[in-house]
């Protein structure tokens, strides 16, 4: 796949969605020492209607440091297998307590809670198993699986998930601009470290250099924060449908967000900014950005 393809980013998406999604189906294939249940509720959470935004964001920074879509694929599966863990826990009773997730009904609820913390662990594990086993030279399967873990753990997103249920669960008045500080630190480890950790490891693949690694990063930093600003939007203002999640439910649970704290506009205004300067800083890759570009716009545009 060409880096600036003469068709519509919507097509390029779709197109890169089918190939992650084939590519996803080969990765969680398990053998019959897996119990039958396991394996299937592990497909349904991964294999279910997302956007694979974070293993496009691999393909697209390995294609924009010159490596061919499909030596950077299994790497792109790992993240996703993070990312869909991720959501399989989010919606647990004791964390978001949510039903609804890719417009069906959630892990915990199609299987049981025992079962979806443990399709949690097996998509964790399968993730490193990916890197390990698929990502050649073994030099940068390390380095992947080092950015990976630390993106996805305590220092990253785990760290911002437990953060994100404290503040919730924490009650009486803080001054505003504390909240401010911890909201954007929230927001930045529960969902931007992903985000970042997608860009270095596609450029990881593609062995980047130092200079191009850190324009990725930064970009994937700020793509990263606008994206959870816009799926804070979504929560207050999208349709369920659309959406495939419940909406309206941040503030029911006491969750701190952008729109709480600073009102939809300015949320709207802080990601805007955050998108414009993630475009500025891939400046650098010329016409090669594109569609990191388009994709950063997307982010905002989205409605589901
Ligand atoms: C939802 O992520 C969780 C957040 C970080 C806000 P996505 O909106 O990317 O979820 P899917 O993968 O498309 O379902
Ligand atoms: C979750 O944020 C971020 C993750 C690390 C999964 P949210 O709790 O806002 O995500 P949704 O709205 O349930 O998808
Ligand atoms: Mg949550
Ligand atoms: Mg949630
Ligand atoms: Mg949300």
């Amino acid at each position: 796949m060409p880096v600036s393809p003469p068709v519509a980013f919507s097509e390029l998406a779709e197109q890169m969605r089918r190939q992650i999604n084939a590519a996803l189906e080969s990765h969680i294939v398990f053998s019959d020492r897996c119990p039958e249940e396991l394996s299937e509720a592990c497909r349904y959470s991964l294999l279910g209607p997302g956007k694979r935004l974070r293993p496009m964001l691999v393909l697209l920074a390995a294609e924009t440091c010159g490596l061919d879509e499909a030596a950077a694929m299994p790497a792109a599966c790992a993240v996703e297998m993070i990312h869909a863990y991720s959501l399989v826990h989010d919606d647990l009773p004791a964390m978001d307590d949510d039903d609804l997730r890719r417009g069906r009904p959630t892990c915990h609820r199609a299987f049981g809670e025992a079962t979806a913390i443990l399709v949690g662990d097996a998509l964790l594990t399968r993730a490193f198993e990916i890197l390990a086993t698929d990502v050649r030279p073994s030099e940068v399967a390390m380095q992947c699986s080092v950015v990976l873990a630390r993106a996805a753990g305590a220092e990253g997103m785990v760290g911002g998930q437990s953060r994100d249920l404290a503040v919730a669960q924490a009650k009486g008045g803080r001054e505003r601009k504390r909240d401010a500080e911890v909201l954007e630190n929230i927001h930045r480890s529960k969902t931007g470290a992903m985000f970042a950790a997608s860009l270095q490891i596609g450029g990881l693949v593609a062995q980047a250099t130092e200079d191009e690694l850190a324009i990725l990063q930064s970009y994937g930093e700020k793509i990263g924060l606008a994206f959870q600003i816009a799926d804070d939007l979504l929560d207050k203002l999208g349709d369920e449908t659309l959406i495939g999640k419940r909406v309206r439910k941040d503030e029911q649970h006491g969750k701190l967000t952008f729109p709480g704290l600073l009102g939809m506009e300015e949320s709207r205004r802080v990601a805007e900014e955050m998108i414009e300067q993630a475009c500025v800083q891939i400046r650098p890759f010329a016409s090669r950005a594109t569609p990191l570009e388009t994709l950063a716009r997307y982010v905002l545009e989205r409605d589901s």
